[in-house]
């Protein structure tokens, strides 16, 4: 049988597309947002996918407000579906944003999220995403990102290790990156890797902040 694609989210019943993965990566997702993301005022998160993070999040954290953004057509409609669907208030509709465009159609945030990105995507995305954010977030602030990484050269599990063979298979510009490479080309852009935050099915939280 063969391998199934790497994001292939399916129509949900009420418009929008269904990813399952974020049903389980939310909740402890929202643990760590609700620890390290400010008080009030607004989050972009650039690579909302389907949406349904952006709803979810919204919903758990009202005193913020929550900018979806993405690349793709199909899943800024899945994001309004779900938006729609949510119904919360402090759910900004959804706005194309390219990570590596010279400018983002937001000029400021107050912290930026964005979960499985970069292994899907060239390298230069993740340098993109780190001067990005380093252009919009005014000193101190939140840059929170998630999903599979190395750590000093190694997989930290053999199922990341498969991943890993098969996005390269895919798109030799893809891959699992390594957290020390993450933190250089941050570093470079002028961000600081904070914390370090172990989650479930070997995938990490990476806490940036502005310098
Ligand atoms: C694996 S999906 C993850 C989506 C969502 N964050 C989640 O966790 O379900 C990767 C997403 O990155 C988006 N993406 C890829 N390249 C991008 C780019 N250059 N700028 C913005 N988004 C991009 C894709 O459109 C897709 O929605």
């Amino acid at each position: 049988m063969p391998a199934p694609p790497f994001f292939d989210p399916q129509p949900a019943p009420q418009g929008g597309l269904d990813a399952p993965a974020t049903g389980r990566n939310r909740e402890p997702i929202l643990q760590v947002l609700t620890r390290v993301l400010p008080g009030a005022g607004m989050v972009l998160e650039i690579a909302s996918g389907t949406g349904q993070h952006a709803a979810f999040f919204a919903q758990n954290l009202p005193h913020l407000t929550w900018q979806p953004t993405d690349l793709a057509p199909a899943h800024l409609d899945s994001i309004t579906a779900w938006a729609h669907a949510t119904g919360a208030v402090n759910l900004l509709p959804p706005l194309r944003l390219d990570v590596e465009a010279a400018a983002w159609p937001v000029p400021s945030a107050d912290a930026v999220v964005n979960i499985n990105m970069i292994h899907i995507a060239p390298w230069s995305a993740c340098q993109a995403l780190m001067r990005g954010a380093a252009r919009v977030l005014p000193t101190g602030a939140v840059l929170y990102m998630y999903g599979p990484f190395m750590r000093d050269g190694r997989h930290t599990a053999d199922s990341n290790a498969k991943f890993d063979a098969r996005l390269r298979g895919e798109d030799s510009r893809w891959g699992v990156r390594d957290v020390a490479d993450v933190e250089a080309a941050a570093r470079a852009a002028g961000l600081r890797l904070v914390e370090t935050v172990e989650m479930p099915a070997n995938n990490l939280s990476l806490v940036f902040r502005r310098e």
